[in-house]
């Protein structure tokens, strides 16, 4: 239990459209996620990845079911959770008129670290993301790439011991995505922190993620390693897999 640091149990949402219309966001999820693993969560629109994510860090409640984050109940001691976890939500907007370092160290001063911590913080991440040099100009001469790295940093300046990247390459353009991605890696590799990051894209949870949980409208229907779901699905690639389990075509499992 102590290297569980999310499981679900059940979780559902349900979101009410008018009197009669009613949306099954999220349906019976059971999930586990463990210490220091980079996991993926992959679906296609509409998945239920959002919603999933916002229930975890309290900002939807659940309509049945039971999420656990670090070991406390989300509906229960969602302070406790909120002063560990980081979320970059999937509009995360930033600070373009303040610097690179500014935005970090903005952000890590509303949750009360000293400054000179915050500095040695800052110090690190902004390395990590190879923005040193950058570190005093104003974010909105900076590419999407860029930008994306320093909102991710600033999830990070609070050393959260779980964060959530809700599609961290989306909007980026193809290199941007990449400088994304290797950002992450070194990151995955460098801080024992949890990470999870949701995406519709494949490749780029073959690269980065140590596990996948495929979500297709709001089920969780294939959790394992990247690897093993190949397997056990008979296929060649992530692609087939997901292809097989998002249209029902050519399935064999
Ligand atoms: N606040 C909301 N009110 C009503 N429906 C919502 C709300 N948020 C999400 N949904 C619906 O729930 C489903 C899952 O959405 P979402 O979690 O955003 O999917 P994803 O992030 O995988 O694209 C979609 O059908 C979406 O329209
Ligand atoms: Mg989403």
């Amino acid at each position: 239990m102590a290297d569980t640091v999310i499981k679900t149990e059940a979780l559902t949402k349900i979101f009410e459209r008018g009197r009669k219309r009613e949306i099954v966001a999220l349906d019976r999820v059971d999930l586990e996620v463990r210490r220091g693993e980079v996991f993926g969560l992959l679906g296609p629109n509409g998945a239920g990845k959002t919603t999933l994510i916002r229930l975890l860090v309290g900002l939807l409640t659940p309509t049945s079911g039971r999420a656990f984050v670090l070991g406390r109940d989300v509906t229960q001691d969602i302070d406790y959770i909120r002063e560990r976890v980081a979320l970059l939500p999937q509009e995360a907007g930033i600070y373009e008129r303040l610097t690179a370092r500014e935005n970090l160290v903005y952000y890590g001063g509303l949750y009360g670290i000293p400054e000179d911590e915050l500095n040695r913080r800052a110090d690190r991440l902004l390395d990590i993301i190879g923005l040193t040099d950058r570190q005093h100009h104003q974010v909105k001469s900076f590419s999407g790439g860029m930008k994306r790295k320093v909102l991710v940093a600033r999830a990070l300046i609070i050393e959260p011991e779980l964060v959530f990247l809700d599609e961290p390459t989306t909007g980026v353009d193809t290199l941007g995505a990449r400088v994304v991605r290797n950002m992450l890696k070194k990151l995955s590799s460098q801080e024992n922190r949890t990470i999870v990051l949701t995406t519709h894209d494949l490749h780029e949870v073959s690269e980065l993620c140590d596990r996948v949980g495929i979500l297709n409208k709001g089920q969780l229907v294939a959790v394992g390693k990247p690897n093993e779901l190949e397997d056990k699905f008979k296929a060649a690639n992530l692609e087939e897999v997901f292809t097989a389990l998002v249209t029902g075509e050519g399935l064999e499992a």
